[in-house]
Formats: structure tokens, C-alpha cells, sequence
């Protein structure tokens, strides 16, 4: 194994033994148990609220080093656009909550894109991937952008034929997957194995639900009401949504945007009309703005509008914030990342095209 290699997988590993055992020291907002509310004892773990219907983002150890770091490697390259100036990370940016804080995105030749950009933070978790669900898996969803006109505009073929010319990826693909020439399956499996990675666990709310008291009275009362206004009908398991596709506008139809038809793009059904894949609601705090349409940029008008339209209720402004004080306790630790090192192309390498 070489230097570098040895380096990175102990950075790695240390990563996630810091994460597994010292959750209550690494968790986003750095508050160490500063006597927040009553319920649960102050020091220490009480008992597990496990019977709640959010759950804690596991802590996983199954990871595969050599498919991670290539994939890591993938995300970050830009040479699978046509233009050779987009990557995964333009859209998706791993500084910013793994979107790229935009109404909608700007993709190859400056176009914007119909849709507002979901974070790839904990989309493991979603039960199936984009807006509508129509990749089955992060696999699956991983060669749609490379092709896409609007976003990285280049083609299978070309992005593999890029990958290709480059003697450390031939070697990288090698060592991951035991082949000689790099195939588009391959590709997404690496970029998926990567986002795999990508989870925040050790939210405050996180280190609630495993008994410690790491919430303030207004954030529980905030959560009390997330479960009695019937938020958490929809928006529930891990990532605290993902887990199922809902209907906007059950109680009131929403009329900003009647053009993005949602769900019905895959099935054809009439009944799946402006349905969408549920968002994740972990790190809301930090991917403003919000909506598939990104129409708004305030977290407190997102849920004044999701209780008008799902529930049907108008909340107060007391009870709002009390809502969004309780989601913004759903930011938990971001992937602590190392800038992959890109290897140059080569004299076989296709030249960026930015036409
Ligand atoms: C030009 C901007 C752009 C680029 C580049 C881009 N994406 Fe996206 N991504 C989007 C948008 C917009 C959506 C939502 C599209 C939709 O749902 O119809 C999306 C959706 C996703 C989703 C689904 C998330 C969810 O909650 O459903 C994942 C995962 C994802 N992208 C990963 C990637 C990966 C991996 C790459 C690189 C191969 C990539 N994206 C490149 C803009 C981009
Ligand atoms: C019937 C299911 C359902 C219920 C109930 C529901 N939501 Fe949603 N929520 C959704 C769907 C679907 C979307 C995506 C809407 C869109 O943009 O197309 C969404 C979007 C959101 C967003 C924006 C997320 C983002 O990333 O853009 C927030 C915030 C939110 N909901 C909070 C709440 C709150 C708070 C409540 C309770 C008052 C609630 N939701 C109730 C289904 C639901």
C-alpha cells in the first residue's frame, strides 16, 4: 500500500471511529450540554426514544475504501462534462449542504434548469431518487446528469473515452472492480458507493432521540407540533422524509407552479399528478431555497405554506418558529472531506468542448 493510500484510509477510519464513539463531542453547533430543557437529566445518555417515528442516521462501518475514494475522485471531476468545467460537486456542493443554494441549477452553456436541486446529503435514504423517483437508486440516478444536455451535456461513451485516456484511472478502476476497461456501470457504481458515505448523523435532534438532552424546550415543543400538525405522516424514517411519494397540495392545491406534474412523468397516472418524492428534511437549515420550484428562500414561509397546503391548517407565528426551531436541530455532522488530488489528462484526452 502506498503512503498516501495508508494516509488517507487512517484519516478515514479515525473519521468514523470519532463520529461512532464521541457522538456527543463532534455534533453540529459544537453544544456540548449546555442545560438545555427538563425533560431527560443533563449529563449523560437517558433512555433511547426509539419508538419515535424519525430514527438516528446509523453510523455504518460496511464501506469499500478503494470504490469510495474513486468515486470521491468522480464527483469531484469536472471532466465528465462536455464543457470540462462542471462536476458532481458544482450542483451537489459539498461546502453547502450538497446543493448548490439556487431557485434551480445552472448547468453546460449557462442554462437553467427546470428544478431545484436536491442535496445529495443522506440520499441514501430516499426510497427512490429525484423529484419524481424515477431512478430507482443512486446508481441508477448517477449516469442521468453526465447526459443530461442541460447539466453536464456530455455522453456516456465521451465521459468513459475521458476516464479512459488517464492511466491512474485505468489503475484506479482496476483495483475497484478487477477490469480493464472502464465501463459507465462502473462509473455510477463508484459515484454511488461515495454518496453512500455522505450521511450527517449527530444532529442535535439525533442525539435527543438516543436519551441525551441535547434539545431546548422550544425545539421539543417544536417537534411536538411537527407530530400533531401530521408533518411527520409524511416526513418521517431517517432522513426525516424520503420514504414515501405525497400528493402537494392535499388540502389546498399549490398554484406557483402547475407546470412540474411530478410522479405522474413516470407512471402515467392520473392520480399521480403533483406528486412528489417526499424531501428530506435533515439539514433544511442549510439548502434554502425551497420546493421543487425553489420558491421561497425562508424556511419559516416553507412551513407555513406545507401546513396551508398538506394538513390544511394556518399556524401562528408562535407555533412556526417553534417548527423551525425544532428542524433546525435536524443539522447534524457535515462529511468531512479532503479535496481529492485529480490526476492531469494526457495527450489522449478529449478536449473540453464548451459548444
Ligand atoms: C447542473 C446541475 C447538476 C449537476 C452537474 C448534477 N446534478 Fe444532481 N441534481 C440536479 C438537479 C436539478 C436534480 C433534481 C432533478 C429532478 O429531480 O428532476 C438533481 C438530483 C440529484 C439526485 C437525487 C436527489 C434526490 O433527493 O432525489 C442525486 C443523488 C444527484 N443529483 C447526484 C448527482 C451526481 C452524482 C452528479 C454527478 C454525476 C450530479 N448529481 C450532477 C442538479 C445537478
Ligand atoms: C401529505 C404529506 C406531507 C405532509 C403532511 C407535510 N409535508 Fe412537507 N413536503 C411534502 C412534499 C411532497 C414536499 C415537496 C413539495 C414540492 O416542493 O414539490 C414537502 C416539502 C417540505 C419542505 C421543503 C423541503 C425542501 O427541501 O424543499 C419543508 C420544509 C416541509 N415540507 C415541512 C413540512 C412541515 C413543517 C409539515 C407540517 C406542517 C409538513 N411538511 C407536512 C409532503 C408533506
Amino acid at each position: 500500500m502506498k503512503t498516501g493510500e495508508f494516509i488517507a484510509i487512517s484519516c478515514f477510519m479515525a473519521f468514523i471511529v470519532i463520529n461512532g464513539v464521541l457522538p456527543a463531542h463532534t455534533h453540529a453547533g459544537g453544544l456540548i450540554d449546555m442545560g438545555y430543557g427538563s425533560r431527560g437529566g443533563s449529563m449523560g445518555a437517558g433512555v433511547a426514544r426509539s419508538q419515535e417515528l424519525i430514527q438516528p442516521i446509523p453510523i455504518s462501518f460496511d464501506y469499500d475504501i478503494a470504490k469510495i475514494e474513486l468515486g470521491k475522485k468522480l464527483f469531484f471531476e469536472p471532466r465528465l462534462s462536455k464543457s470540462g468545467w462542471i462536476s458532481c460537486n458544482s450542483c451537489h456542493n459539498l461546502s453547502a449542504g450538497g446543493a448548490d443554494n439556487l431557485p434551480s441549477s445552472i448547468g453546460h452553456k449557462w442554462q437553467f434548469g427546470p428544478i431545484n436541486a436536491p442535496t445529495v446529503l443522506n440520499a441514501k435514504f430516499n426510497l427512490a431518487q429525484f423529484w419524481d423517483g424515477r431512478a430507482k437508486d443512486l446508481k441508477e440516478q448517477a449516469k442521468g446528469p453526465i447526459a443530461n444536455p442541460m447539466e453536464m451535456a456530455s455522453n456516456h461513451e465521451l465521459a468513459v473515452s475521458v476516464l479512459q485516456s488517464i492511466p491512474e484511472y485505468v489503475q484506479w478502476f482496476k483495483e475497484a472492480y478487477r477490469v480493464e476497461k472502464i465501463t459507465l456501470d462502473n462509473v455510477a457504481d463508484a459515484i454511488a458507493a461515495f454518496e453512500e458515505t455522505l450521511t450527517t448523523p449527530n444532529s442535535r435532534f439525533d442525539l435527543w432521540l438516543k436519551g441525551y438532552n441535547r434539545i431546548s424546550q422550544i425545539e421539543q415543543e417544536g417537534y411536538d407540533l411537527f407530530k400533531n400538525k401530521g408533518c411527520i405522516i409524511c416526513h418521517n424514517g431517517f432522513g426525516a422524509g424520503g420514504t414515501s411519494f405525497q400528493k402537494f397540495g392535499i388540502a389546498k392545491p399549490y398554484d406557483k407552479d402547475t407546470q412540474t406534474i411530478g410522479r405522474y412523468n413516470v407512471t402515467k397516472n392520473e392520480k399521480d399528478k403533483y406528486v412528489f418524492k417526499v424531501p428530506l428534511l435533515r439539514n433544511i437549515a442549510l439548502t434554502a431555497p425551497y420546493f421543487h420550484d425553489g420558491s421561497t428562500w425562508s424556511l419559516s414561509e416553507a412551513v407555513k405554506i406545507m401546513s396551508e397546503h398538506q394538513p390544511g391548517v394556518t399556524l401562528p407565528d408562535t407555533e412556526t418558529n417553534k417548527i423551525v426551531a425544532f428542524l433546525q436541530t435536524l443539522t447534524g455532522d457535515q462529511p468531512s472531506i479532503i479535496v481529492p488530488t485529480l490526476p492531469p489528462s494526457t495527450a489522449f484526452t478529449p478536449k473540453p468542448n464548451r459548444n
